[in-house]
């Protein structure tokens, strides 16, 4: 996985001295993304968009959150309803494009909600929130109508937990996780060393035995029987610290997490013998994630029986899950291409990068993958659900 050896920059080699020389993975991720002047996100260095390191579905211009926005409608205007004030919390809000665009459809298609709802960013860069305090700016709601804004922690939120819809839109798959190898029929955990050559490289650790407990009791069976030597994957410890932070925030709601996600059975396949893990940077992907700490995105899939446990033991049931293409044509994607025919000629150029964006969104292959997965705290067993899609 690592043929070149990656040169560790001088930040991050004195934090591996200042460590003993060698972390688990979960640690290196963790001063990649996070480190406040140097971390990828941390600093601020991610660039989202189709002409950045890599495009999410709201960088692709507005449809997405205009589709969303009706499904988000729907679950808040379903929450009961004693007069409350309502929160929509974004977590991650990344470049702010989604959190913009939400707010500008909402206005748009239930703005009797505005009176009531406020706009809640967590954010964990102080450089990208104020990118998205910027971006927020530029919406074009008058005064009178703009929902409350502001930005918080989620510990900052516990203060005065909020009732109302939480937004995880490609969250989880940054969270900084372990990773496990088999070696000798046992597993191990990765680690990343500092060499004396001033290199990083891979090495093997023992693994605690707290994660060895919390495998060993999870339904996700791994590694799975036949694995190859050397088979590994990711582990995501990270979920429950998450989601009890969460908890703490909300006291009713629901949560809606969308991100690249597979079932424990196909996560810990021996056929998957890499894992999910991915480095992105530039518009590539697949690069060596040892290279350029800080200078690119790290990232690895959500194992969806993993979250589901370590919602249960949050207060969080889910209550539905769908995959983005089915949730695209149950929101209206089909009527929006279509009426981009009704564009006069001198829009052709913006009816074909809306075409474009809008069958990207259901990609089978692609965006059209990821999945919704929609939980609910202190909302009881409700109907709640996500919008199903039209017979066809
Ligand atoms: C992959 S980006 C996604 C951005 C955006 N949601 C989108 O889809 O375009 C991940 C975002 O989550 C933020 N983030 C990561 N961990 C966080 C945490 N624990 N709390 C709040 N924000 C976090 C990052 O700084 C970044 O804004």
């Amino acid at each position: 996985m690592n043929p070149t050896p990656a040169v560790c920059p001088a930040w991050l080699a004195k934090l591996f001295h200042e460590a003993g020389g060698v972390v688990p993975f979960r640690q290196y991720m963790e001063w990649a993304l996070f480190h406040s002047e140097h971390g990828y996100y941390g600093a601020g260095q991610v660039r989202i968009g189709p002409g950045g390191d890599f495009a999410t579905s709201p960088s692709l211009g507005p449809d997405f959150a205009e589709l969303l926005a009706q499904q988000l409608i729907e679950l808040l205007q379903s929450l009961p309803g004693d007069g409350r004030r309502l929160s929509l919390v974004e977590v991650g809000p990344g470049e702010g494009d989604l959190a913009a665009d939400l707010l500008q459809a909402i206005h748009e298609l239930a703005p009797e909600l505005m009176q009531r709802l406020e706009l809640v960013l967590v954010e964990r860069s102080s450089a990208l929130r104020s990118r998205q305090q910027q971006r927020l700016a530029k919406t074009q709601i008058n005064e009178a109508s703009m929902p409350t804004l502001r930005w918080c922690s989620l510990e900052e939120l516990a203060a005065a937990p909020v009732q109302g819809v939480v937004l995880a839109h490609e969250l989880l798959d940054a969270l900084p996780v372990d990773r496990v190898v088999l070696e000798a029929g046992c597993l191990q955990l990765q680690g990343v060393e500092l060499l004396s050559s001033g290199c990083l490289c891979w090495c093997l650790l023992p693994l605690p035995e707290p994660l060895a407990e919390a495998i060993a009791a999870s339904d996700c069976c791994l590694p799975p029987a036949d694995a190859p030597e050397g088979w590994c994957s990711e582990w995501h410890g990270c979920y429950g610290a998450w989601l009890q932070s969460l908890s703490a925030a909300i006291d009713q709601g629901v949560l809606l997490v969308i991100d690249y996600a597979l079932e424990a059975e196909r996560y810990y396949s021996s056929r998957r013998s890499e894992g999910t893990l991915m480095a992105y940077g530039g518009g590539a992907a697949g690069l060596d994630p040892l290279a350029a700490p800080g200078g690119q995105d790290l990232t690895s899939h959500v194992c969806i029986e993993s979250l589901n446990a370590a919602a249960a033991s949050q207060g969080w049931q889910l209550l539905d899950q769908r995959r983005q293409g089915e949730m695209m044509l149950a929101l209206g994607l089909a009527e929006r291409l279509h009426s981009l025919q009704q564009l006069p000629p001198q829009q052709l150029p913006e009816a074909l990068q809306r075409r474009e964006a809008l069958l990207r969104l259901v990609d089978p292959a692609g965006l059209g993958e990821f999945r919704w997965l929609l939980y609910g705290r202190g909302v009881g067993t409700t109907s709640l659900s996500l919008r199903a899609a039209p017979d066809i």
